[in-house]
């Protein structure tokens, strides 16, 4: 049974790889680079753009299900192959923004994106797994060059409290996902095990690292100032709603990773450790 990883290049991809493999299943993956990819040699790399659907012909043959990465710009090209090869099952990469649980959530760059890839996949007919992250501890690997360079944090909204899920969680609900019978069909919202507040997260890496760090406040409008060079406008004002909004209304932490995976989510703590050279100069 050949499982097929899209997106696999990146943090939860790999993460998915290693665990299938470990699973014992046969893994293709798809890069656009095959030469940067470094798989181990037990990974059949197929070279082309998944997204536009510029895969070799038999790059969907005999796949029994695939891991969705929900591409900017869309996966329409990946979705008519998928369609056309009778893939019988997909696992999608969405964001828990898609179930615009929140106002802030409506129209958000976020939500536009991943509920439009949902809707394309629903079209498509196949049985699918909907996966919705919240907030992905990854997005602190920004913070790496401030403490790397000064031991200092600039930001906006230091009490407001997210709850980030390591990518090896949501890693471990897609192979679950596709290792297992009975998930099709199901849509998983899913967070990290607990909020924390953004002072609380930095002292999670100073201590991952056995360093002083410090978080100093600053204006939202400094920060969007700031970010300007980095990021496209709309993220910038997603940031700044989310943190402003959990200041007095936290995330709260779902115990999906554990239900699904019988494991309970991995902590920030484990995250900062497993992510201590990112933040080490
Ligand atoms: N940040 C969050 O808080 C959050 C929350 C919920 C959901 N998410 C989702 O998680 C994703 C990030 O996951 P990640 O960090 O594991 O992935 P990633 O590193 O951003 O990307 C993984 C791989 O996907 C391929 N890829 C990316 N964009 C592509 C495109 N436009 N066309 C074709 N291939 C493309 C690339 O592979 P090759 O170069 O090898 O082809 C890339 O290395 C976000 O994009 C978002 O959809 C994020």
């Amino acid at each position: 049974m050949t499982f097929l990883v899209t997106g696999a290049t990146g943090p939860i991809g790999r993460s998915l790889v290693a665990q299938l493999l470990y699973a014992g299943a046969a893994v293709r993956v798809t890069t656009r680079d095959p030469a940067k990819a470094q798989f181990p040699s037990a990974v059949e790399v197929v070279a082309g753009d998944f997204a536009s659907g510029d895969l070799p012909p038999n790059a969907l043959s005999g796949v029994a299900k695939a891991f969705v990465f929900p591409a900017l710009g869309g996966i329409d090209g990946f979705l008519a192959t998928a369609v056309e090869a009778q893939v019988p099952q997909l696992v999608l990469l969405s964001s828990l923004s898609a179930a615009g649980e929140h106002d802030r959530d409506h129209g958000s760059m976020s939500n536009v994106h991943h509920l439009a890839v949902e809707q394309a996949v629903v079209k498509t007919d196949i049985p699918t797994t909907v996966l919705r992250p919240g907030d992905m501890a990854n997005n602190l690997l920004y913070w790496a060059w401030s403490v790397k360079t000064s031991g200092t944090v600039y930001g906006p909204y230091p009490t407001s409290a997210q709850a980030p899920i390591h990518e090896a969680d949501i890693a471990a609900v897609a192979a679950a996902a596709l290792l297992e019978d009975g998930h099709a069909g199901k849509t998983y919202a899913m967070t990290g095990p607990q909020a924390l507040k953004r002072t609380e997260q930095l002292a999670t890496i100073a201590t991952a690292i056995g360093a002083e760090l410090q978080f100093v406040e600053i204006s939202p409008e400094a920060f969007a100032e700031q970010m300007a060079q980095f990021m496209a406008p709309g993220a910038i004002k997603m940031l700044l709603d989310y943190w402003s909004d959990t200041v007095d209304e936290p995330d709260v932490p779902r115990p999906t990773v554990e239900q699904v995976t019988g494991r309970p989510a991995r902590t920030l703590a484990e995250w900062a450790t497993d992510h201590r050279t990112d933040f080490l100069v």
